[in-house]
């Protein structure tokens, strides 16, 4: 896929359509098409405010969505916008070409590459999805679950359920064993770096290859393709590097999981 926008400069960008998912998350689509592949990640940014580094939500053939948590200057603000600024796509992404078989863990607002992913994928791979939330209001694109269900196997869970909840409850490890043939297959990580840390654990334990388990990371950035060296994680930069590490390359590292 071609960094079309690879530069310092953002792009003033339309917003075409805003999704409130929760409280505190919401969906924007821009009115672009995405242009990266599951993973990757943009710089979106508000004049005089900031920038912020944000994951294509959307698969390659998409318009470009971002599903973003609102939890500071910039990304409080996005929500608002009629126009944003939008530089990438940057980064790697999910190694999904090299594998037939996947499995993929994405714990809170880990799940826009995932759903990147299962919408790139169409339901060609056999593709497993572990989705965990806190509580079944944390889930974002509910609107999408029945669909996802024909590309993908799909298993929701929540720490803590409620009243509308028929579903499974507990952590995402949980449901870890419930995975056919589970060695054989690659496994893609998203999400508080308890839930990798605890996952990678389990997934070892189930004999997955350290080689064939990708985690991706997340640092503070700014210029988000290596040249301010704010995002560094080892010896690694994570904008440029990463944000998609494979775990036998960074598992000696000891801010891994910090
Ligand atoms: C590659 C990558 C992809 C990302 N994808 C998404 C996404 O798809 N959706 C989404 O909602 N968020 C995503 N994030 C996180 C997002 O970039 C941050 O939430 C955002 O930069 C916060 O900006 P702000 O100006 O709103 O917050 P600020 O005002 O800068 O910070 C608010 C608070 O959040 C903390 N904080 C900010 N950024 C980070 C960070 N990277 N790690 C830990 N703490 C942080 C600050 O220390 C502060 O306490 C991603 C981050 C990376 C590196
Ligand atoms: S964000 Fe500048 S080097 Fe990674």
């Amino acid at each position: 896929m071609t960094t079309i926008m690879n530069s310092f400069k953002p792009h003033e960008k339309r917003i075409a359509r805003k999704i409130k998912e929760t409280t505190d998350i919401f969906t924007i689509e821009i009115d672009m098409e995405s242009n990266s592949y599951p993973g990757q990640f943009y710089e979106l940014s508000i004049l005089g405010i900031g920038e912020a580094p944000i994951s294509a939500a959307s698969s390659s053939s998409e318009k470009l969505k971002f599903t973003i948590r609102s939890i500071g200057h910039v990304t409080s603000k996005i929500f608002e916008q009629d126009v944003i600024g939008v530089r990438g796509p940057y980064g790697n992404y999910w190694p999904f070409k090299e594998y037939d078989r996947i499995l993929a863990i994405a714990g809170g607002i880990g799940i826009p590459p995932i759903r990147a992913l299962i919408h790139e994928l169409e339901g060609k791979k056999d593709l497993w999805v572990i989705y965990g939330a806190r509580t079944p209001s944390d889930l974002v694109y509910k609107y999408e679950f029945d669909q996802w269900r024909n590309k993908a196997n799909l298993i929701l869970t929540v720490d803590r359920g409620d009243e509308s909840w028929n579903g499974k409850v507990g952590l995402v490890t949980k449901y870890i064993p419930e995975i056919p043939d589970l060695k054989n297959m690659a496994a893609f990580l998203i999400g508080p770096p308890i839930m990798m840390e605890n996952s990678v654990k389990d997934l070892l334990k189930y004999g997955l290859q350290p080689e064939n388990i990708f985690l991706s990371l997340e640092r503070r950035m700014e210029c988000g393709f290596g040249v301010c060296g704010h995002c560094n994680v080892g010896h690694f930069y994570v904008c440029e590097d990463g944000p998609i590490f494979r775990y036998s390359e960074v598992s000696n590292l000891p801010e891994l999981f910090l």
